[in-house]
């Protein structure tokens, strides 16, 4: 059987959330080598987990340098996890300046430091693919009236991190296009 995805070594991050396990099961079933990066994971290589808190910096950069020092290249990451404040889903009214600055630096800000660090290998080997997970919420305005039945809203950060995601995607893409390099964003719809 053809797996397009033979010995690709890929780090996806929030691999243990309700969307991640499906990324990462889908990219071994292609016949990848797996590291499914997260918070709630304990660190085991034979297993393809490894436990990283993704809003500390050194954190990051440790990692990288494990995967590489291990694998000896990064051809793909997936830019999924969902770090966030406990405050999360507060009424725009409600938010404090603190947790909005807290929540663009734990979404944003991390994917930045990952992402340039992956990117220093993926440059040298002239090859690469990383894939962000944005939102329908970076592309278009929301409809505040689906949220009317239980009294939710979705929060006001979400749709300035994956707009600013989606650009941030348009970037790479460009400047890194010349080396081989791919970076794409897909913006799923709601699920739970
Ligand atoms: N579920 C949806 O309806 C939906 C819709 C559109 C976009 N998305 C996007 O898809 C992505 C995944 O969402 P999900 O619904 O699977 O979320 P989820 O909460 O189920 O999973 C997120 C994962 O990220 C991990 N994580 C959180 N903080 C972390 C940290 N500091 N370091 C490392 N890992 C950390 C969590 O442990 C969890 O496993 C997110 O980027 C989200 O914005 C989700």
């Amino acid at each position: 059987m053809f797996r397009r995805l033979k010995d690709k070594v890929i780090i996806v991050t929030g691999g243990a959330g309700l969307i991640g396990q499906h990324i990462v099961d889908k990219c071994l079933q292609d016949g990848a080598i797996v590291i499914d990066v997260d918070i709630n994971n304990k660190t085991n290589w034979e297993a393809g987990k490894y436990g990283c808190d993704l809003t500390d910096k050194d954190s990051i950069i440790k990692l990288v340098e494990e995967v590489f020092k291990k694998y000896g290249k990064i051809d793909g990451l997936v830019n999924n996890a969902y770090p966030r404040t406990f405050d999360w889903g507060a009424k725009f009214e409600d938010i404090s300046y603190e947790s909005w600055q807290k929540n663009i630096d734990m979404q944003l800000n991390c994917v930045f430091l990952l992402t340039q660090h992956v990117l220093v290998h993926m440059k040298q080997e002239k090859q690469g693919s990383i894939v962000n997970i944005g939102s329908i919420y970076g592309v278009v305005g929301n409809d505040f009236t689906i949220y009317e039945d239980y009294g939710g809203t979705s929060p006001a950060a979400y749709s300035a991190i994956k707009g600013g995601l989606i650009n941030f995607t348009r970037y790479l893409s460009s400047y890194f296009g010349k080396y081989n390099i791919r970076v794409n964003c897909v913006s799923p719809g709601g699920n739970n």
